[in-house]
């Protein structure tokens, strides 16, 4: 397989990012702890292979550490979404912050195990976080991953 490249994202990505937003999200906007988030408008890394964009993140950065917004692999285990992670991370020690950050969903049992085996902690559930969010979003599923109901949010975070 050839070389995985995980580089910042530039104004010439928007259309990519755009796309694979929309791909992944159904648009740009996408909800977590009660806050709409325009992720296109986001600093992003991207993954590329042979320059073809196999994955993306979006973030932002605060005083509270890195938020990672939006983390996607077009193609899974690939090692996609841990080269971004890893890169994320990298990222929020260069910026002096000391934790990353995410949200995620009660039905994305495949990303809570792909987060936890890369040393992110489950710090916080919002029972009915999801049901928040889908007032600001109506067109979050009702039903998520392996047809569990949608329903509550997991904040998770990697100490740095
Ligand atoms: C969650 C997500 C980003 C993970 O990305 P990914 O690219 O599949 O992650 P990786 O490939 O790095 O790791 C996943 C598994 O594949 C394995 N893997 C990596 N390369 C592999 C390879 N060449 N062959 C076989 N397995 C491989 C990894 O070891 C890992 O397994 P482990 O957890 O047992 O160690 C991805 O599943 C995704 O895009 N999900 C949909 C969007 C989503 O839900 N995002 C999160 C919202 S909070």
């Amino acid at each position: 397989m050839t070389e995985l490249v995980v580089r910042t994202g530039t104004g010439d990505d928007r259309d990519v990012i755009v796309r694979t937003l929309a791909d992944s999200w159904g648009g740009t906007i996408v909800v977590a702890h009660g806050r709409a988030y325009d992720a296109a408008e986001l600093p992003a890394l991207l993954a590329l292979r042979d320059d073809r964009l196999v994955g993306l993140l979006t973030y932002e950065v605060t005083d509270d550490g890195l938020e990672v917004v939006t983390i996607d692999a077009t193609r899974p285990r690939a090692g996609v979404g841990t080269a971004l992670l890893a890169a994320a991370a990298e990222l929020a020690r260069a910026s002096g912050v000391t934790r990353l950050w995410l949200v995620t969903t009660n039905d994305n049992l495949n990303a809570l195990r792909f987060y936890q085996r890369r040393g992110l902690r489950i710090v916080g559930v919002t029972p009915g976080g999801v049901d928040t969010a889908r007032r600001l979003k109506p067109s979050i599923p009702r039903i998520g991953e392996y047809g569990i109901p949608l329903r509550d949010e997991l904040t998770l975070e990697l100490r740095l």
